[in-house]
């Protein structure tokens, strides 16, 4: 098997194959997840949430996200990885550029995560000009809302065709991907049929060409509890604490 590569994500969407994603955050989960062959691995900035404990994302900065890159860049042989761009990370053209070639060059980055708005649509261009591959990320955008205002967007029509508006802009900037977050699922099945780049979907319906996933939300371990979008069957099973419950019941009855 060779490295994934953004063709490789391409011809999934064409043939219909749904793309997987999750996060990781360090060398050991991101080996599990690049063994059980996963597309892609995000150093997603809800790094601010699983591992530093804090109540949004908000606080990551870019020195954290390249410590991580890095850790997770050393346990992929295949997944394609991505890095995001943290909240006040790319306030100016130059200032994006300079911290997007950190995460890429010192990180290893394959591409960087942007939660740009409308009007910034300028710094992805910068980006892409200056040969950044870029991910756009639509719907909810974690870095310009508090949590408490998290809610389905996309429903009236209205909000569907600024958000089909958004993901087009994007695309005819250069993205070569982009991820939609608690979007309706009906616009974000018509998001995904207009694009012709892939839309990896979080909390957004099954018809995104691809999935993406916190990964402690699958395991159910995540600081902050799990997503409400997370269906029952993904969230309900703990599998890691019943591993480590059956690991201490065993060292204490081994101890004479
Ligand atoms: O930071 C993150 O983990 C993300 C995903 C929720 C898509 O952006």
């Amino acid at each position: 098997m060779i490295k994934k590569n953004l063709q490789y994500l391409l011809s999934l969407k064409k043939e219909n194959i749904l793309i997987t994603s999750v996060t990781s955050y360090d060398a050991s989960f991101a080996k599990l997840a690049d063994d059980c062959g996963v597309d892609i691995i995000l150093v997603g900035d809800s790094l601010g949430e699983v591992i530093k404990g804090a109540k949004n994302t908000h606080s990551v900065t870019v020195d954290d996200i390249c410590y991580h890159t890095k850790s997770v860049s050393k346990g992929i042989k295949y997944a394609y990885l991505i890095s995001d761009m943290p909240k006040h990370s790319f306030r100016t053209k130059r200032q994006a550029l300079s911290n997007a070639i950190k995460i890429t060059e010192k990180g290893l980055a394959d591409m960087i995560k942007i939660e740009s708005t409308p009007k910034q649509l300028d710094i992805v261009k910068h980006l892409i000009n200056n040969n950044i591959e870029v991910c756009g990320h639509i719907g909810i955008q974690p870095q310009n809302i508090n949590k408490k205002s998290y809610r389905k967007i996309g429903i009236t029509t209205r909000e569907c065709k600024s958000l089909t508006r958004h993901a087009l802009m994007l695309q005819d900037s250069g993205v070569k991907l982009i991820v939609a977050e608690c979007i309706d699922k009906r616009c974000a099945e018509k998001i995904s049929n207009i694009l012709k780049i892939p839309l990896i979907g979080i909390g957004s319906g099954s018809k995104c060409d691809g999935q993406i996933r916190v990964i402690y939300d699958i395991f159910n371990i995540s600081f902050n509890g799990k997503p409400g979008f997370l269906k029952d069957q993904e969230s309900q099973k703990n599998p890691l604490k019943d591993i480590l419950i059956g690991y201490l019941k065993s060292m204490k009855n081994n101890i004479n």
